[in-house]
């Protein structure tokens, strides 16, 4: 028996004025600082209704860890919301998952956040999320990661309860989306199209997904990163990358996310431009295990970047976006990484995306893949 998990969607333009529907009367909207001083998160607040109360939480660095939504809890707390909004990217929406679990539950331990065990939520709020870059597909996952900054290593929680009620897709959060975000996340969501469709969890739904967003994604993805995208481009692109959080999130992922974890918690790059940084040379690997479902998302390629095999295909596009492909060009010295490497791989192999990679690679091959991605 298998399930299939979903928030209830409301995408495309002015889907944010749904937030007039359901009744809000008290929004906590946690967010980070940097989105809080911009106009995104005027609009979301602009978009409740009338006789509403909100107030912004916005104490969280860019990767979120426990000291962070500790001190903002106790504002929630005193707050009392009646939903909760988390607005932003994938730390944001994250934050905002974990941040709804401790105000239902205030006995609970961050780490009792499993699905294990149920943990009955839902009796005093309701959880929202609004994506602001297309990539994460937070606003669809039932999983929040949180840093943990002394060990230079990032924790995953999940429990189908933090799953977010609804997740707004509005093309308008996105459309001055700068254009190196742009890119860092729209790679994520490739990469998340590509590492569910390989799972050793894949099933029919996660497949269908993983095509769509693909096709999606690429369609629009150039016109989008080089500004000459419109409303309809940032809207398609948003929604693929939605469908590919969807398809990850009802399948897993793979090792190009257990190796860019760890490469993002060591070296502070961004999630995407992490995960992209090895992804062709994972796709590499895992051809002895995927080649054929390798084959199938190649040909979604359009004609100007589809190569001969999906490894080049990626490569192809990456250059033309301006994603690193190499470690080199990911700004990191040959000496700095040659310190790190053991650290990293002994991360990469501790991680779930180990599990259900299609390839079951050992700690060489981990590593060799990992240098193959120098560029020195
Ligand atoms: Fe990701």
């Amino acid at each position: 028996m298998w399930y299939f998990r979903s928030p209830q969607i409301v995408y495309g333009p002015d889907s944010l004025s749904f937030l007039q529907t359901i009744g809000i009367s008290r929004a906590a909207i946690i967010t980070d600082s940097t989105l809080a001083a911009s106009g995104i998160v005027q609009k979301v607040i602009q978009s409740l209704p009338e006789n509403a109360s909100s107030k912004v939480f916005s104490g969280f660095s860019p990767e979120p860890d426990f000291l962070q939504i500790k001190s903002n809890l106790e504002g929630v707390n005193a707050f009392r919301p009646d939903w909760i909004i988390g607005v932003g990217g994938g730390s944001s929406m994250d934050a905002a998952k974990i941040i709804f679990a401790m105000y239902e539950k205030p006995d609970l331990q961050v780490y009792d956040i499993t699905p294990l065990s149920p943990l009955g939520l839902r009796k005093k709020s309701r959880l929202i999320a609004v994506p602001t870059t297309s990539g994460t597909g937070s606003e669809c996952s039932w999983a929040a990661v949180i840093s943990e900054r002394e060990e230079k290593r990032k924790n995953e929680l999940a429990s189908p309860e933090i799953l977010p009620d609804y997740a707004i897709l509005d093309p308008e959060m996105v459309i001055n989306l700068p254009r190196q975000q742009t890119v860092s996340t729209s790679v994520d969501a490739i990469t998340h199209a590509i590492e569910s469709y390989t799972s050793s969890w894949n099933n029919p739904y996660s497949d269908a997904l993983s095509e769509k967003a693909l096709e999606l994604i690429l369609g629009s993805l150039v016109q989008v990163v080089e500004g000459n995208g419109d409303i309809e481009s940032r809207d398609r692109v948003h929604i693929g990358a939605s469908m590919a959080g969807l398809s990850f999130s009802n399948s897993q992922i793979g090792m190009a996310h257990a190796l860019g974890h760890a490469f993002g918690a060591i070296f502070k790059k961004p999630h995407g431009t992490s995960v992209g940084l090895f992804l062709p040379e994972v796709v590499a690997l895992n051809s002895r295990a995927s080649r054929e479902r390798y084959d199938r998302l190649n040909r979604i390629f359009p004609d100007s970047f589809r190569e001969g095999n999906l490894q080049s295909s990626l490569k192809k596009l990456f250059a033309r976006i301006g994603q690193p492909l190499t470690v080199k060009e990911a700004g990191i010295g040959r000496k700095e990484m040659e310190s790190n490497r053991d650290a990293l791989v002994s991360l990469a192999m501790e991680s779930t995306g180990m599990l259900t990679n299609p390839y079951e690679a050992g700690t060489d091959e981990v590593r060799e893949t990992l240098e193959r991605c120098y560029g020195y």
